[in-house]
C-alpha cells in the first residue's frame, strides 16, 4: 500500500466501526471481471467482488452495534423533511481497502483532465495528469432502507497535506441488486459551460426530475461504480434495502 494512504489517520470520534477490528478474510474476487463501462469520468466494473465477499462485507456492517443515522444528504445530526435517511458504518480498514484497490487495478489508468473535468484537480499545485495509487483506508458501509434515498449532491477531494496526493473519484462497492429503482444517477447541473474552480457545489433538499437524469447505474452485488467526484448525483428511492460501500480512489500528481 502507498504510504501517503494511511498517513492521515482520522479523529476516532468520527469511525464509530473503529479500526478493521472485524476483518479477519481475504477477498477471493472472481474470475471475470467485466469492465462494461469507461467513459474515463464514469467508470463500471461488473462482477469484481466475489458473492462470498459480499457476504463477508455485509457481515461486518451487520455485526457492528456503532452504525450512525444520517440524512438524505448523508450528514448526521440532520433531518430533512419527507425525506428517510440512511445507516452509515465508518472504518479504518487499510488491508481491506488494499484488497479491494489490487482487484480494481487492472481496469484502473492515468488520467488527464482539463478545465472542464468534474473533479479537483485544479487547486494548488495544478496538475493536469495524475496516477491513481490506491483506494482510502476510510470506508463507509451504507444501508438504505426501503423508500430511503440520496438527494442529489456533490462528492469532494480530500487533499493529503501533500497535496500532489488528493482524491479525485467516488467509488461505490454495490453490495445488493436492485432493478426497479435504487440506481445511482449522474445528474445534469447546467454548468458543462463553466470552469471547474468557477463551478458551484451546492447540495440540494429536493428530489431531481426524471427529466435531471443524464445517465444511471442499477446496482448489482459484487459491483463497482467509479465516477469524478464533482459529477452532481444522487440515489433512487428504492422498494428494498440498498447496500453498498462508498470510498474514494486517491491520485497522485504525475
Ligand atoms: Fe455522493
Amino acid at each position: 500500500m502507498h504510504p501517503i494512504l494511511s498517513s492521515t489517520f482520522p479523529d476516532l470520534k468520527l469511525l464509530p466501526g473503529g479500526t478493521e477490528a472485524q476483518i479477519y478474510f481475504d477477498l477471493e474476487g472472481t474470475e471475470r471481471p467485466l469492465l462494461s463501462e469507461d467513459q474515463d469520468s464514469v467508470v463500471i466494473i461488473e462482477n469484481l467482488v466475489s458473492e462470498t465477499d459480499v457476504n463477508n462485507l455485509q457481515k461486518i456492517f451487520n455485526n457492528s452495534p456503532n452504525k450512525e443515522t444520517v440524512s438524505a444528504l448523508g450528514r448526521k445530526n440532520e433531518k430533512i423533511d419527507n425525506y428517510a435517511g440512511s445507516e452509515r458504518l465508518s472504518i479504518w480498514a487499510p488491508n481491506l481497502s488494499d484488497q479491494l484497490y489490487k482487484l480494481l487495478q487492472p481496469f484502473l489508468k492515468e488520467r488527464e483532465f482539463n478545465e472542464f473535468s468534474r473533479t479537483d484537480f485544479w487547486q494548488e499545485p495544478l496538475s493536469y495528469k495524475w496516477r491513481p495509487i490506491g483506494l482510502s483506508p476510510l470506508l463507509r458501509m451504507m444501508s438504505y432502507p426501503p423508500g430511503a434515498l440520496h438527494l442529489p449532491h456533490y462528492d469532494a477531494a480530500f487533499i493529503y497535506p501533500d497535496a500532489r496526493y488528493r482524491s479525485l473519484m467516488s467509488v461505490l462497492f454495490y453490495l445488493s441488486s436492485h432493478q426497479n429503482g435504487g440506481s445511482t444517477r449522474i445528474l445534469k447541473d447546467g454548468q458543462d459551460m463553466i470552469p471547474e474552480s468557477l463551478r458551484k457545489h451546492q447540495d440540494r433538499d429536493s428530489k431531481a426530475g426524471q427529466e435531471e437524469v443524464l445517465f444511471k447505474v442499477s446496482p448489482k452485488s459484487g459491483s463497482v461504480f467509479l465516477f469524478d467526484h464533482r459529477l452532481y448525483h444522487d440515489a433512487e428511492p428504492c422498494s428494498e434495502e440498498r447496500i453498498l460501500i462508498r470510498t474514494d480512489l486517491v491520485f497522485e500528481a504525475i
